[in-house]
């Protein structure tokens, strides 16, 4: 029997609403969780909110609300968003749960009376975001290294908990098991922090200073650090110490994480255990970050990337396979929707929804809609290695996702895919198909085709388990068996001949990327047309770069109908991506002296980096640039 798996994602912080870095994270624990399923293996599958600290009373205090009436509507944000991007977590933790309260109570208690917690005045540089103290070491010029403010300097009376006391047994343990921390290039991350001086972790918060908290069972006064409070849901959430699910799971427990909170989960978290005596998690698995557009993800820049929108245009599968596909687990990785939509099309429209909409076309054109039943000599004969292509996709889709490879599995999928589209091409059904003679022949390979795409089938269903079920169904297998389990991937012939299949769908229609952007500048504009825009003082004016601008070089953008690129000289060069493709030619343009904003915040648009803007009048959907009365130095500014 094979052993049972307790996977878990990051609690997260509620305050802010969940974004594209969560949904990966969850998404990616959600394949795991499924991948078990395909192996029969037993699994927990668990997620939730970290809803206590300065953090969350700041973001409340902006929302006018109390820290209570906010986590309860932040928390189901996450909650309610899991089920749309189907996530089907066993159980959704929150550390304002009571049984969350009472079991850090509890463990708290257990290393207080053991000796490990002690009482100390403390002088320290503090960073509010972070809720942390730093050492001079950590400070990067002085300051805070994730949020690039000067830390506070607080001097006040404190617990403890003797973290320095287990740095060698870390060590040694990190060293003994190499795997502890995955990739490696995380574990020789943990292994450096190691290598120099631990100092003793700060575990309270004194309630004059913030009173959202979990007040220590052994001092009133005082409420628990939250990573302290966060880092035992993974044991609160299972019951801990009686529960069923605890001797069951804990076992078992592997984390998923992100590089952000390496060192909470790769130092805190295994020395609290200990000292709880409690026995180590077995692996931590630290995933790279998400950028979006090449820059790092943040609200000041505007580029937050909310998951229900994605899912709502492209739907979950697609934004699932892409998130899968397109980041090696443990590398930090690029997000842009044009990357999306052209993964999108390819692999998925193009590639897997072709295949299976042409297959299935034929089994209605050439054996009116019914599996044909195939004679096995023949099969094997017109089988031309397929079958060994499957079981090896089967086996190198296996070995990937046990390595956490996940993107190389579904490299591994859709090379069989593609192997099944040269196939068609070869076997040429029909023109089996005009002769009586070559019957057989085409029954034989529209039967491999069928086989093939039920394995293709249960392959994808970790990530796309969506389109898994529609292709399950519309292979005319039985709904009630789990098709997607690895002992069926690995027979062929269990497609059952003589099922009348249903009607042809396409999986995947493709996605006209420039439709979906002109819709939304549309939208945009409609909106700005109905604004009545507000009066501005002078000093609004001045923050508007204007400048004068000579066009050095045009030149269409191939496949961007509208947009011309622009090289311009505004006393130093600028690329300016204009729309204006309708109404001028390339030619037109260069030489002149237009006016440009020279301060407009950079924006991507059809994969170039637009750095400033034209200035152009549109009369009925024409443009007509704006340009200067008299030439004048590059660059000069207007007022
Ligand atoms: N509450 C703590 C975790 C406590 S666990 C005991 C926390 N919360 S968080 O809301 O900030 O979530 C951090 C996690 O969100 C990361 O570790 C990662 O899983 C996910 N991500 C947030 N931004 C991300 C990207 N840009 N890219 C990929 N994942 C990221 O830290």
């Amino acid at each position: 029997m094979i052993e049972p798996l307790y996977i878990t994602t990051p609690i997260y912080y509620v305050n802010d609403r969940p974004h594209l870095g969560h949904a990966y994270t969850t998404i990616v624990t959600d394949v795991i969780s499924r991948f078990a399923r395909m192996k029969k293996q037993e699994c927990f599958f668990l997620t939730g909110t970290d809803e206590h600290g300065d953090k969350i009373v700041r973001a409340a205090k902006k929302e006018n609300l109390s820290p209570r009436e906010y986590v309860e509507k932040i928390s189901s944000l996450f909650k309610n968003l899991w089920p749309e991007l189907n996530i089907e977590n066993s159980y959704f933790v929150r550390t304002t749960d009571q049984s969350h309260v009472e079991v850090v109570e509890n463990i708290l208690r257990k290393i207080y009376d053991s000796g490990d917690i002690y009482f100390a005045e403390y002088e320290g540089q503090y960073c509010f975001g972070c809720e942390r103290f730093y050492s001079e070491r950590e400070l990067v010029d002085g300051k805070c290294p994730d949020h690039g403010t000067a830390p506070e300097v607080i001097k006040e009376s404190n617990y403890f908990f003797k973290m320095s006391k287990y740095q060698q047994w870390l060590l040694d343990h990190i060293e003994k098991n190499p795997d502890f921390i995955r990739p490696e290039r995380y574990k020789n991350e943990v292994l450096s922090f190691l290598r120099e001086p631990l100092e003793d972790l700060c575990i309270s918060r004194p309630k004059s200073r913030l009173k959202w908290g979990i007040t220590l069972p052994f001092d009133e006064d005082y409420v628990t650090y939250v990573w302290f409070d966060a880092l035992l849901n993974y044991v609160s959430a299972l019951e801990y110490p009686d529960g069923e699910t605890y001797k069951k799971f804990w076992p078992h427990v592997q984390h998923i994480v992100a590089k952000d909170i390496l060192k909470p989960h790769g130092i805190y978290w295994p020395t609290m255990l200990k000292s709880a005596g409690i026995p180590l998690y077995k692996h931590l698995n630290v995933h790279g970050f998400w950028n979006v557009d090449h820059s790092k993800m943040s609200k000041s820049i505007g580029n937050v990337v909310e998951p229900l929108q994605m899912k709502n245009i492209y739907g979950t599968d697609a934004f699932r396979f892409f998130l899968i596909r397109d980041m090696v687990f443990g590398l930090d990785s690029d997000y842009s929707e044009e990357a999306m939509v052209q993964r999108i099309n390819s692999d998925l429209a193009n590639d897997l929804g072709n295949l299976f909409s042409r297959v299935i076309a034929m089994v209605h054109k050439y054996f009116k809609a019914v599996v044909p039943n195939v004679d096995l000599s023949l099969e094997k004969e017109m089988e031309l290695g397929l079958k060994e292509d499957a079981f090896n996709a089967v086996s190198c889709f296996e070995s990937s996702m046990e390595n956490f490879s996940f993107h190389k599995a579904m490299i591994a999928v859709w090379e069989f895919i593609n192997r099944m589209n040269k196939y068609v091409d070869v076997t040429a059904p029909w023109i089996l198909a005009k002769q009586k003679s070559t019957r057989k022949q085409l029954e034989a390979v529209i039967f491999n085709l069928l086989e093939g795409l039920r394995i293709v089938s249960g392959l994808i269903y970790p990530v796309m388990p969506d389109t898994a079920k529609t292709m399950q169904k519309h292979l005319g297998l039985d709904p009630e068996t789990p098709f997607y389990t690895l002992d069926l991937l690995r027979s062929w012939n269990t497609i059952v001949p003589e099922t009348k299949l249903p009607k042809g769908i396409s999986l995947f229609p493709r996605i006209d990327f420039e439709k979906i952007q002109k819709e939304r500048a549309d939208i945009a504009a409609s909106v700005l047309a109905e604004e009545k825009l507000p009066d501005i003082t002078l000093e609004d004016l001045s923050r508007v770069d204007l400048r004068a601008a000579t066009v050095i070089k045009a030149e269409i953008i191939p496949r961007a109908k509208k947009l011309l690129k622009l090289e311009v000289d505004i006393g130093e060069v600028r690329t300016i991506v204009a729309g204006i493709a309708n109404d001028y030619k390339p030619e037109d343009l260069v030489g002149k002296q237009v006016i440009v904003i020279a301060n407009l915040k950079p924006a991507k648009l059809m994969g170039i980096l637009s750095n400033g803007m034209l200035l152009a009048a549109v009369e009925d959907g024409k443009s007509s640039v704006a340009t200067l009365d008299r030439e004048v130095k590059p660059g000069t500014s207007l007022r």
